[in-house]
């Protein structure tokens, strides 16, 4: 989806960290339900560039581990680059599908806007709780694309969220979906919170969810009107701009 559309996309790496940077209180709050002590073992599954990795190193310290995994090679570069000096971070690259750990190696595990990309959430999180010990903590914290809403004209806000889950995002629904996943995959459901971020700088949250990139997209593909799409960019910027994401955290439990 690099090109998609022949619509470029930002660098990866930037853009994670442009989304860290702005996601800094739900990301708290995800950090807060991992309950992480000295000593914990950490997966951080799809874990990008690594910017949740000093937070849960240092809440693990040195007598814990914390374990990085992504499936793309250019963000277990930028990660290993980042924390080569710290022995107790270790970045692999792998597959949320097949993770090449054992049986039981981790007390925690959480991922991050990771489970709306894969191609089979279900095995992902079977393969969580294949390597979480007994009573061990998992937290998601994933997006619901069909709930961005953006203050203006509501048919284009709906046609927008109608083409990022059709044709964007693989799973675009995947945070209304999350309780039922995990309990299906055989956790136990502690609790379903939401965060929804404000924002009111509209070239920050172009770079974020891609009013221009996607509107672009979508009326190269037809789902919406030059006219339409292009009317609808000018007023967002030119106006008193409002946007909130909707983002779900659930807290799970892999059964003693
Ligand atoms: C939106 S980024 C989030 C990165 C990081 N969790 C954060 O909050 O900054 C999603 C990440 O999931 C990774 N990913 C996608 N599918 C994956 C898979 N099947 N296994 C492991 N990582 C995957 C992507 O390469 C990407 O780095």
């Amino acid at each position: 989806m690099a090109n998609a559309l022949g619509v470029p996309s930002p660098d990866k790496v930037t853009y994670m960290d442009t989304v860290a940077a702005a996601a800094v209180d739900y990301k708290q709050q995800l950090l807060d339900l991992l309950a992480l002590k000295p000593g914990l073992t950490v997966l951080d599954l799809g874990c990008g560039p690594g910017a949740d990795l000093p937070a849960m190193a240092d809440a693990v310290t040195t007598s814990g581990r914390v374990v990085g995994v992504d499936i793309d090679q250019k963000m277990v570069d930028a990660a290993t680059d980042r924390f080569h000096d710290h022995p107790h971070v270790e970045i692999h690259l792998g597959d949320g599908h097949a993770l090449p750990f054992e049986e039981a190696t981790f007390d925690r595990a959480r991922m991050d806007r990771a489970l709306q990309h894969v191609a089979d959430p279900s095995a992902v999180l079977s393969e969580l709780l294949r390597v979480l010990e007994p009573g061990g903590l998992l937290r998601i914290g994933e997006p619901d694309w069909d709930s961005l809403v953006v203050d203006g004209d509501l048919e284009m806000n709906r046609a927008f969220n109608r083409f990022t889950c059709s044709t964007m995002v693989r799973n675009a629904t995947i945070g209304r979906q999350l309780a039922r996943l995990a309990r299906a995959a055989g956790f136990e459901v502690e609790s379903v919170h939401t965060a929804a971020p404000v924002f009111h700088d509209f070239a920050l949250a172009d770079e974020i969810f891609a009013f221009t990139r996607n509107t672009e997209r979508a009326i190269r593909a037809g789902a919406i009107e030059r006219a339409d799409g292009e009317r609808w960019l000018a007023e967002l910027q030119s106006a008193d701009f409002t946007a909130a994401p909707l983002m779900f955290l659930l807290a799970a439990r892999k059964p003693l």
